[in-house]
């Protein structure tokens, strides 16, 4: 089932029992983080605040905090099943994007035609545009103050829009906005964003930059705004991919960017390359608060919404949050886009405590010396990929997610004057090891077995197996015992 709208999937939650109504007030400042922190680590549903004193409308939180209702968010039975999509659109478009597509692949024409009918479809008048307020004031706007030192209330789901201003093209991303007054926000893009890249290109040109940022939308047009999403590839189509029906936008009042129709709430502004604003502390995914520091200013110059709008807030912390949640899925998801580059690639774990960022595993298909090296190398070289500061990896028969196995390889097979690669570059703006922000430290270990093929003098062990029929005799004895039964296929400890 597609969602167009927030609304219809808060619907869809209800009847499935996956959304609870809390009816008693919840202060916005720091209780709603409360109820949705002890909500999200019981596995609970989602969340709609209706009474949240001093706000003109009722919130949500913890919508996407469960795979189950990231799954069906997507219209999938499990996020495998999206993988597998993905990678069959993927693998129908080239890296050099849409237009490359025309020359250079032969499967050229399903590219296109599967591209042509997922294209946003414009419309002239639309359900966010119901209400335009006659004065800004973001007063009026349940904004939530997450954690006691955040340095204001914080609007922390929005799907911000911009565009490149040579090619036009508009990219989405979740990108936090901090109050700073009554029509002023700070716009948290890191440096290494497409946003942040819009951002640069039209402050080399002199110009403001228009902004909209959408809060409230359909979940896939949310999850479209999170992931790595190709380049070459709009956010907007993508959005239209998952939904397997195409996004309906409509022209912003004030500037030429496009929102979707069916947003609950649209802030249209503009950021100025000449003005910056201390933004922070504030409560990350990290568990620590970042640092204040100078981020670009939006101007919001239009508020515009449904008749009766319903506000998306999430809240960021130490995991289990539901950005971890969501972190977790689209690694699910866009393994094979991964795989698209790196074949060899077996499986991968981005460990929830690693944060995404600082841990990562890959089981590899090695067949050639170096090999380990060079996925290291060619991974941190892909996208967001670029920020693991610990990359582990392993052989293909290794279980990535089991951290155990993966402990116990790197502790034996792994020689630490030998099989480190250390190196430095990008880090996540984030990262709060490295002394220079942007800039650290990375290290890849080569856990895999060796050979004479890596340099490698010694013979490699043989690992201990169990003989085939001492095995089948064993589990034989064992079921015939009933104290003995009731062992077998437990888990080992
Ligand atoms: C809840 C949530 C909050 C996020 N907040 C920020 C943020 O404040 N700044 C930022 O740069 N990225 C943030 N992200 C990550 C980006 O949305 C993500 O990297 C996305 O892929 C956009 O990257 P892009 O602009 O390079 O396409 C957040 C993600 C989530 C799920």
């Amino acid at each position: 089932m597609t969602f167009r709208s927030l609304g219809e999937f808060l619907e869809k939650l209800e009847g499935a029992g996956d959304l609870v109504r809390v009816q008693r007030p919840v202060a916005r400042d720091l209780e709603i983080t409360e109820v949705t922190q002890r909500t999200l680590a019981a596995d609970g549903p989602a969340l709609l605040f209706e009474n949240v004193p001093g706000a003109a409308m009722p919130v949500v939180t913890n919508l996407l905090g469960s795979p189950r209702r990231i799954a069906l968010a997507l219209d999938a039975p499990d996020l495998d099943s999206v993988a597998d999509r993905i990678a069959r659109l993927v693998r129908l478009r080239p890296p050099a994007g849409v237009l490359g597509a025309v020359r250079d692949l032969s499967g050229t024409i399903e590219t296109l035609s599967t591209l042509r009918t997922l294209a946003p479809k414009r419309v002239k008048s639309a359900p966010c545009q119901e209400v335009e307020e006659p004065t800004v004031d973001l007063d009026r706007l349940p904004i939530l103050k997450c954690w006691p030192k955040d340095g204001g209330r914080t609007v922390t789901f929005p799907v911000v829009v911009t565009s490149d201003p040579e090619t036009g093209e508009s990219h989405t991303g979740i990108y936090r906005l901090q109050q700073y007054g009554s029509d002023t926000l700070g716009m948290h893009f890191q440096v290494h964003r497409v946003g942040a890249n819009n951002y640069r290109k039209w402050a080399a040109r002199g110009e403001k930059m228009p902004v909209a940022a959408v809060i409230g939308i359909d979940p896939a047009t949310i999850f479209a705004g999170l992931a790595p999403v190709p380049e070459g590839l709009s956010n907007f189509v993508f959005a239209g991919f998952l939904r397997s029906e195409p996004l309906e936008l409509v022209r912003t009042r004030t500037s030429e960017l496009e929102v979707p129709a069916q947003a609950e709430v649209v802030l249209e502004g503009y950021v100025d390359p000449t003005e910056r604003h201390v933004e922070g502390p504030f409560g990350d995914h990290t568990g620590y608060y970042s640092a204040p520091e100078p981020f670009p200013v939006f101007h919001v110059t239009r508020v515009t919404h449904r008749e009766r709008p319903v506000y998306l807030g999430t809240v960021t912390g130490k995991p289990p949050t539901e950005d971890a949640v969501l972190g977790k899925a689209v690694e699910r998801v866009f393994l094979p886009v991964v795989r698209l580059v790196l074949p060899e690639i077996v499986d991968m774990n981005l460990p929830v405590p690693g944060l995404f960022i600082n841990v990562g595993v890959v089981s590899i298909r090695k067949s050639y010396p170096g090999h380990p090296r060079k996925v290291m190398h060619a991974l941190w070289g892909l996208g967001q990929m670029m920020f693991v500061r610990y990359l582990v990896v392993v052989d293909a028969d290794v279980h990535v997610h089991d951290l155990s196995e993966v402990l116990y390889r790197v502790g034996l097979q792994a020689d630490p004057a030998r099989d480190l690669e250390l190196v430095e570059g990008p880090v996540d703006q984030l990262s709060i090891s490295n002394p220079v922000p942007n800039l650290g430290g990375k290290v890849g270990i080569d856990a895999t077995r060796k050979g004479p093929e890596d340099g490698f003098p010694r013979p490699w062990p043989e690992e201990i197996r169990s003989d085939p029929a001492a095995a089948r005799a064993a589990e034989e004895t064992m079921r015939s015992d009933p104290a003995l039964a009731r062992l077998l296929g437990r888990p080992a400890k």
